[in-house]
């Protein structure tokens, strides 16, 4: 039996740094309210493209996993905030991490896209269609943000991170996932002007209104991803005392335990970042596991469980046995461009663009 492990991984975070304090610069809110209801102190404004994000990770990730870009066979870019719609974003990270080998591919399911991209390399490799892949989640989605929506501005940030995957004959990698989709609840989360249809009803591409029912997506989030824990772990004829570390998409601090709690999984065995970050839509869950490696939290054939959901309302949980090796192979010194502006000049010139003086 072939799996699909994961050998190298590795992150990208923009510099520049937006705190509730510069929100309540321009917005009716407050640092009690934020990190109360959400557990969120600051965020991330990217002062570049999603592309240059996507390549510094896949070169950490490369790094971390001994390969060179030409061995790569699988391409998947998971996130919703692409460069461009056409050519897509995985080709651009073919071309620029000279990757020619590589099938090339991006997967959208908002929030959950690294995840599912995960599925798909993973079942790419357990079918022997390819044997190496790179999967990538990550999200510039304050280019796209309302700054004058607080019911969303104070919730999202940016960030990039990845992992490859390898084949092997070892039982690890993912061992079971469930992924679904609560179509009737779609309307929950629509972000206006972010697709092709606003072009014909004049308005500007990344000019966006956000329709967002937080309480419900947060009742949604907790039943579907609480459910989708259960499944896997059924799946696997396992219980919550054989899951070392949760690594749950991270939205909402209040989210999080809520689902630790239903899956029966102290938060003590729960990774959380989400304070220094906000929701990173697909970054969160990669950008965690990373930061946990980091961090020591992951050992040496530890088993995983990795919950999320995300606009559609899609969700999902898998369940991931990690190898042997918990250090990277080597490392790389690709950097990102420096960064000459505050997260809130980013912040301004982006509404600027729009028309919009904050
Ligand atoms: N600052 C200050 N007050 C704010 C605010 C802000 N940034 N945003 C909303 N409020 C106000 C509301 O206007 C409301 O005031 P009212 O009672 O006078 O009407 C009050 O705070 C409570 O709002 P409510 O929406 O009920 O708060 P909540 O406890 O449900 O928390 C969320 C709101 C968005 C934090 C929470 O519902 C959530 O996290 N939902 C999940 C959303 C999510 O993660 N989506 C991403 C999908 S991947």
């Amino acid at each position: 039996m072939t799996y699909a492990a994961i050998t190298g991984w590795g992150k990208s975070m923009p510099p520049a740094v937006l705190a509730n304090a510069d929100l309540a610069t321009f917005l009716d809110t407050n640092d009690e309210w934020i990190t109360s209801r959400t557990g969120i102190s600051e965020r991330r404004i990217s002062h570049v493209p999603l592309s240059e994000l996507a390549y510094v990770s896949a070169m950490r990730a490369l790094a971390a996993a001994g390969l060179n870009a030409s061995e790569l066979d699988l391409i998947v870019v998971g996130s919703c905030s692409y460069d461009d719609q056409v050519p897509n974003q995985a080709s651009g990270l073919q071309a620029r991490l000279g990757a020619r080998n590589a099938a090339s591919m991006d997967v959208n399911t908002a929030c959950t896209s690294f995840l599912y991209s995960l599925s798909c390399a993973n079942a790419f490799i357990r079918t022997g269609v390819v044997k190496r892949a790179l999967v990538i989640g990550g999200e510039i989605i304050t280019t796209f943000m309302d700054w004058q929506n607080r019911g969303v501005a104070v919730l999202f940030g940016d960030g990039c991170a990845a992992v490859v995957l390898e084949a092997t004959d070892r039982e690890e990698g993912l061992l079971a996932e469930k992924l679904g989709c609560d179509s009737d609840a779609r309307g929950t989360l629509v972000v206006e002007g972010m697709g092709a249809r606003y072009a014909n009803m004049g308005r500007m591409l990344g000019s966006t209104n956000w329709i967002f029912e937080g309480p419900e997506i947060f009742k949604r989030a907790v039943i579907g991803m609480s459910g989708a824990c259960a499944d896997v772990l059924a799946a696997r004829s396992i219980t919550a005392d054989d899951i070392d570390l949760v690594v749950p998409h991270q939205a909402n601090q209040r989210i999080i335990e809520a689902v630790a709690k239903r899956a029966g999984v102290p938060m003590d065995r729960g990774y959380v970042n989400v304070h220094r970050y906000g929701n990173m839509s697909a970054g969160t869950v990669p950008v965690a596991l990373v930061e946990a490696l980091d961090e020591g939290r992951v050992k040496p054939n530890a088993t995983l469980l990795m919950p999320a959901f995300g606009a559609g309302l899609t969700w999902c949980a898998h369940l991931v046995r990690w190898g042997e090796r918990v250090t990277p192979k080597d490392t790389t010194d690709v950097e990102l461009p420096p960064c000459d502006k505050t997260a809130l000049e980013l912040v301004r010139i982006a509404m600027r663009a729009k028309g919009i003086q904050l």
